[in-house]
């Protein structure tokens, strides 16, 4: 059985030919895909790896022309001139304390123009950073099990010793003192899916190394959570809303799906919409959860699904329901009068070789990868294309409505990360009884600490000079 990734749309605000077609259907196989639901941060979570969920293979080819997807990463710059060197073997991840160094002098590029808002903080490399990261996981207790690396039992800490340049400006390193001082009394939201959960704990972390931050609400089922710094009136809330539109999801106690997500493609998720005008920053995100098994409904009509064998229904392919659902929730912001300031977070890359998630992928590297090493893959094109073009036409919208909609697209920084997910260190020491024990690997959230803390520094430099 074939698959239809409706691209119609795509062409029309691309001049590329693009059309992909046809991917293998996996029937009877019951995917287990990690984003998984559980969320509390109590240690027996370590068995609950996935929500099962079918998940349509990557496009294995494309059909009516040869040319590649029109956005890709532009990695295919003239090669660095100098290797990416390891870090200095006195790096070490045996700094028990915090913060090692908050105010670490920048003097590597220091003829580099502070005028971080005029230029591209997303194009740049990862230098080596003898100090490490600010926070660890006996100073933060806020790390959620799964992406634990340390206490997880990962052998290798050299990819603790990298920090995100930007080529042609000074990024200064994420300030935690600063950065809470100027959002006294301020409300942040991060909102999306579980990579959004792996944030705000980067970010929890690195802000408690000033001031501790204190749990005050969490849902039922622990999956949208907020968290108050007192001493500064600021807080941050995690809002759980992993397709932005409503989604009625079914899983069993495992997490496993036991049907088709029922998505209603014009109806945003009261989840984040509810508290959108109260909120001053949010950073919006959503990605790979379109990719499972849903029943797609439009203005309370069923008008198609995506991997819904046996059910009578033409399947639209995911793309189409990721556009529709990103434009809507894109055109509710950009029309919003929102006085605050808004980032749209693109999805996040994945590094899993030798197979998928489910049939035995891993990603083994344990050093950043050199520039054009590694290729985006199709299906994380796909996606990326649809939230810039989405991304684009919200911003002019916004625009012309004074709202503040910025785009954070850390493709480039993450994609030279192969060696920052956690591998098979999502579990407690998972070679503890069988050295050769055949274990789940996550290639696609990030130990932490690890390299999206950097997406702080970044953030943080957009938010307040940008
Ligand atoms: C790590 O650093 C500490 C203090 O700088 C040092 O005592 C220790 O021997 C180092 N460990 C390794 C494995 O390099
Ligand atoms: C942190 O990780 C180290 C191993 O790197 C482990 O010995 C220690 O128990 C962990 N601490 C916590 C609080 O998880
Ligand atoms: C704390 O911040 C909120 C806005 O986030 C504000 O409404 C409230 O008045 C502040 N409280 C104090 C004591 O300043
Ligand atoms: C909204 O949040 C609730 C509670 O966390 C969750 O069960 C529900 O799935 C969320 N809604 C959507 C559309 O994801
Ligand atoms: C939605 O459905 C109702 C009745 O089913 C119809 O009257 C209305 O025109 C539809 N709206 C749109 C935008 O198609
Ligand atoms: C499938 O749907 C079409 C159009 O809705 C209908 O004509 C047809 O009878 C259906 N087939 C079955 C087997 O239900
Ligand atoms: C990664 O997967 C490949 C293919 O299954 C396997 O040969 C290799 O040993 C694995 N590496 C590790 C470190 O598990």
């Amino acid at each position: 059985m074939k698959l239809i990734w409706r691209l119609k749309s795509l062409n029309k605000y691309n001049n590329w030919i693009f059309k992909l077609a046809i991917a293998t259907l996996f029937l009877g196989l019951a995917f287990r895909f990690f984003f998984y639901q559980s969320t509390s941060l109590e240690p027996n979570i370590e068995t609950t790896f996935a929500d099962g969920t079918e998940l349509s293979k990557e496009p294995v080819s494309s059909v009516g022309s040869s040319k590649p997807p029109p956005v890709t990463v532009d990695i295919s710059r003239p090669p660095l001139a100098v290797d990416i060197p390891k870090p200095t073997s006195s790096a070490n991840t045996s700094k028990g304390s915090l913060p090692a160094d908050l105010q670490e002098p920048d003097n590597e590029t220091p003829q580099k123009e502070l005028n971080a808002g005029k230029c591209d903080l997303f194009t740049g490399d990862w230098i080596p950073h003898p100090s490490g990261p600010m926070y660890t996981n006996s100073s933060c207790s806020l790390i959620e099990g799964h992406q634990n690396c340390m206490r997880n039992g990962r052998t290798d800490s050299g990819y603790l010793f990298w920090r995100w340049n930007p080529r042609d400006c000074q990024l200064p390193p994420f300030n935690a003192r600063r950065f809470l001082e100027v959002m006294r009394n301020k409300r942040w939201a991060l909102i999306g899916d579980s990579i959004s959960r792996n944030h705000v704990q980067s970010l929890l972390c690195m802000l408690s190394t000033v001031d501790q931050a204190v749990e005050v609400y969490h849902d039922e089922e622990y999956k949208s959570k907020r968290w108050h710094f007192p001493s500064y009136n600021f807080s941050i809330t995690n809002i759980w809303s992993p397709f932005l539109v409503k989604a009625a999801i079914f899983e069993d106690n495992n997490g496993v799906s036991t049907s088709e997500v029922q998505l209603q493609l014009d109806k945003l998720d009261t989840n984040w919409t509810n508290l959108y005008q109260s909120l001053d920053y949010m950073i919006i995100s959503t990605g790979k959860w379109f990719l499972k098994a849903a029943i797609y409904h439009d203005n309370d009509t069923v008008v198609g699904c995506h991997i819904c064998p046996g059910k009578n229904l033409t399947e639209k392919g995911f793309v189409f329901a990721y556009e529709k659902a990103l434009r809507y929730a894109m055109n509710f912001i950009a029309t919003s009068k929102h006085k605050g300031m808004i980032f749209f977070r693109t999805s996040t890359p994945d590094h899993f070789e030798n197979g998928e998630w489910h049939n035995g992928g891993n990603c083994t590297k344990t050093t950043p990868a050199k520039e054009g090493e590694i290729e985006l893959k199709d299906l994380n094109k796909i996606l990326r294309t649809v939230e810039l073009a989405e991304f684009e036409k919200a911003s002019a919208k916004a625009a012309e409505n004074g709202v503040n909609l910025k785009l954070l697209d850390f493709t480039n920084l993450l994609l030279s990360r192969p060696d920052g997910h956690p591998g098979p260190y999502r579990q407690f020491h998972p070679f503890a009884q069988d050295k050769d024990a055949k274990v789940q690997n996550d290639c696609l959230h990030w130990c932490l600490p690890g390299p999206i803390d950097y997406w702080n520094d970044v953030i943080m430099e957009m938010a307040i000079n940008g």
